[in-house]
């Protein structure tokens, strides 16, 4: 078994950093067979269809709107490898470690690997997320609630990482995000791009940033396959919940709450309130998922077709 990341990367100033500004490492994955044409269909033949999701999107990186989801029907994973192929279409397999024995294997792998790195990293709530993406798709300006490591494996793509702070997100927009109360898609201005740090991303690429970073991606014109693995530290849990409970502070007792580092007292208190309020049944329930509003067909522009009746 190879290593999974090359050797000698994380000096004394990268283990300092690691999660605390936009890192980029090289792995080895992407040299596996694990993740070429024929291997791709077979697991997307044994994901469960009824997970996989399913997207396409228009060309415009501010109209977030534009972003439908989709059926994928019983197509073979080798037709669906073409879709992506030949359309403009995004699959998102998350969590492939709770499906797939390889990429549980994978996911220990990975994360050991960081973990080996780090010193003091502890992650728990392991996501692995395969991506698989048409030439020229793109995920809009978004923030994920977890932290995030990027592996990219084929394809390029460019990726645009902002502050974690106003105006790239206010405090209100995130609070909003971990309470569920909208999706993770927010309102984008191309002048934020002034304040980004900008990745194009190659297969060995991988990817770190600050939790809650907001980010945009833009594949290059090649099929692009990716791992997006997400996790919690026990500061990412207590800084979430903090959020939590600072959204709670807000709507419900009119306060203006002021946001601290995962370990200052009033984190930790927050931290409490925040899980008491979830074990008593406060917690919002998610969003409605965005309905289908097209199958994949191959015989349709961008293999975006009509849903059957
Ligand atoms: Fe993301």
């Amino acid at each position: 078994m190879t290593r999974v990341l090359e050797p000698g990367q994380f000096d004394a100033l990268a283990r300092r950093d690691f999660g605390r500004a936009p890192q980029a490492f090289r792995h080895t994955l992407h040299q596996r067979s694990m993740f070429d044409d024929a291997a791709l269909a077979d697991v997307l033949d044994r994901y469960p269809r009824d997970r996989l999701g399913v997207f396409t999107m228009g060309g415009d990186p501010v109209d977030w709107r534009s972003w439908r989801r989709g059926r994928a029907g019983n197509l073979s994973g080798e037709a669906l490898l073409t879709s992506v192929r030949e359309g403009r279409i995004w699959l998102n397999l998350r969590a492939t470690n709770d499906y797939l024995e390889e990429f549980d294997a994978l996911s220990g792998e990975m994360f050991g690997a960081l973990e080996a790195e780090i010193p003091g990293l502890k992650t728990f709530r392991r996501d692995v997320g395969l991506l698989i993406s048409s030439p020229g798709a793109q995920v809009f300006y978004h923030l994920d609630v977890p932290r995030v490591t990027l592996w990219h494996i084929r394809g390029r793509k460019r990726v645009w990482l902002y502050p974690a702070r106003a105006p790239y997100v206010t405090a209100e927009a995130l609070e909003r995000i971990v309470l569920k109360e909208t999706a993770e898609q927010f309102d984008y201005r191309p002048d934020f791009d002034g304040g980004a740090a900008v990745f194009d991303l190659e297969p060995g690429d991988v990817l770190h940033w600050p939790q809650y970073a907001p980010h945009r991606i833009v594949n290059g014109d090649s099929v692009n396959v990716s791992l997006s693995c997400e996790f919690l530290s026990p500061a990412a849990l207590v800084s979430a919940n903090a959020v939590y409970a600072d959204a709670l502070a807000r709507r419900r007792l009119g306060l203006t709450p002021k946001r601290r580092g995962a370990w200052h007292p009033a984190s930790l208190v927050k931290f409490a309130v925040a899980r008491s309020a979830k074990a008593m049944g406060l917690e919002p329930s998610p969003p409605e998922p965005l309905p289908p509003s097209f199958a994949v067909d191959l015989s349709a522009p961008g293999a975006v077709g009509p849903l059957a009746g």
